[in-house]
């Protein structure tokens, strides 16, 4: 087995999410990869230090230009806030560096482009987590849709929904409040939470054509962390898109933190000329399945426990025994298999950087139609 050595940035949510798949792949999956938790870097030193003793990793650094200067780091993972992606991605990739970067790739389409060519130049293997494709159930998705079993496509809808900012006593910015910070985060809902049901769409459905979108910042000002003074808000607190794909099919997105009751409730439907399928984030192991072909009095709504052998429901035979559901976390295992595998292969695991620009163009359509109040085109990658 050939030692990966990782070098992972950030130490919250994602960094944890992140070290539990590096330390879980290769007990899981057969690869030839296996990652070495190397060193652990958060500017917050005494957070890299206890996660470095939670998690294993060999050592810490606090300033990430050290990290990227080792010789015995191979993959930057970088799971920093939004606007320290693009600086993190471009050196990693000038050093030579493989790298996994959390999503949103940047802030902006411009960010992104920037991050691209640097990786393009350095011909380094590069990937986006955008870890709801590797859900099995959506994965199983994706593989109805290229069997053909939807027929054409007529409406994609998909949401995404949260409630945890409606009061206006949360401050912006800082520590763990850097998404609510347009300067730390490059937008909210829409680069926040809609990316990731743009990212599945483009999988699932094709490239999106235009939008038409209009967002609302509920809570025009609150006291920045930083500062201490009550500044103006940023971000879109929600976001309603209409969009039209190249496909011809119709669709509608949502998301919002101000849905009062939902905490995570990503869910899309697809409807296609022979059937439907819908999932739920809240439920992410089953996947709901029409099809009008059934014999008529066995037809409705199947709702697939996606958690078979055999090869027939993806990445399952890698975990329990059938029937047996796993949950959240394992999307990042899976994605790191993908991307391992892809090294070895070499036909690259996506989303790629230059695949996670178009759902970063997608996103500045949306925004910039909200300010124009028209149709806008998606521009092309
Ligand atoms: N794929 C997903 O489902 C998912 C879920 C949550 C977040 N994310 C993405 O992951 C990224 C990180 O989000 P999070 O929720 O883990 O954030 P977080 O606030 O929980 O953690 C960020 C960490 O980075 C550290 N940090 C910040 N700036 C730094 C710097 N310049 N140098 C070193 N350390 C620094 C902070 O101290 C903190 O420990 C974001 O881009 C976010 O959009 C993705």
């Amino acid at each position: 087995m050939k030692k990966l050595n990782v070098g992972l940035v950030g130490c919250g949510f994602m960094g944890r999410a992140h070290s539990n798949a590096h330390r879980k792949v290769g007990n899981f999956f057969d690869l030839e990869y296996q990652p070495v938790l190397k060193a652990i870097c958060d500017f917050n030193e005494e957070r890299a230090k206890s996660h470095a003793a939670r998690w294993g990793f060999e050592s810490v650094e606090t300033d990430w230009k050290k990290l990227i200067a080792r010789d015995d780091i191979d993959l930057i993972d970088i799971c920093l806030p939004n606007n320290a992606h693009a600086e993190v991605a471009i050196a990693a990739a000038k050093a030579g560096k493989m790298i996994i970067c959390e999503k949103p790739l940047a802030r902006d389409g411009k960010e992104a482009e920037g991050m691209v060519k640097a990786i393009e130049k350095a011909k380094v293997p590069n990937f986006v987590s955008f870890n709801y494709r590797r859900v099995p159930a959506v994965t199983l998705a994706k593989r109805l849709i290229e069997e053909g079993r939807l027929g054409r496509i007529f409406h994609y809808r998909a949401k995404f929904l949260q409630d945890w900012t409606i009061s206006k006593d949360v401050p912006q910015g800082g520590d763990a409040l850097w998404r609510l910070d347009v300067k730390a985060a490059g937008s909210g809902v829409t680069g926040d939470l809609l990316a990731h049901c743009i990212d599945t769409a483009l999988w699932l459905n094709g490239s999106i054509e235009k939008v038409n979108a209009m967002t609302e910042t509920f809570v025009k000002e609150r006291v920045h962390q930083l500062t201490g003074k009550v500044q103006k808000v940023g971000i879109d607190d929600a976001c309603a898109v209409l969009a039209r794909f190249a496909n011809g099919s119709l669709a509608t997105f949502e998301s919002t933190r101000y849905a009062r009751g939902h905490k995570a409730l990503y869910t899309f439907e697809i409807n296609g000329e022979h059937a439907s399928i819908a999932w739920d984030l809240h439920d992410l192991h089953r996947l709901a399945y029409f099809d009008h072909r059934d014999e008529g009095k066995l037809r409705g709504w199947r709702s697939i426990h996606v958690t078979d052998h055999g090869g027939d429901h993806p990445y399952m035979d890698k975990w329990w025994v059938p029937g047996l559901q796993i949950g959240f976390e394992h999307s990042f295992v899976h994605q790191l298999a993908d991307f391992l595998e892809g090294l070895a292969s070499g036909k690259a695991a996506r989303p790629t950087f230059r695949d996670a620009l178009e759902t970063q163009y997608v996103c500045d359509a949306i925004l910039h139609s909200a300010k124009t109040g028209r149709w806008e085109k998606v521009k092309t990658v």
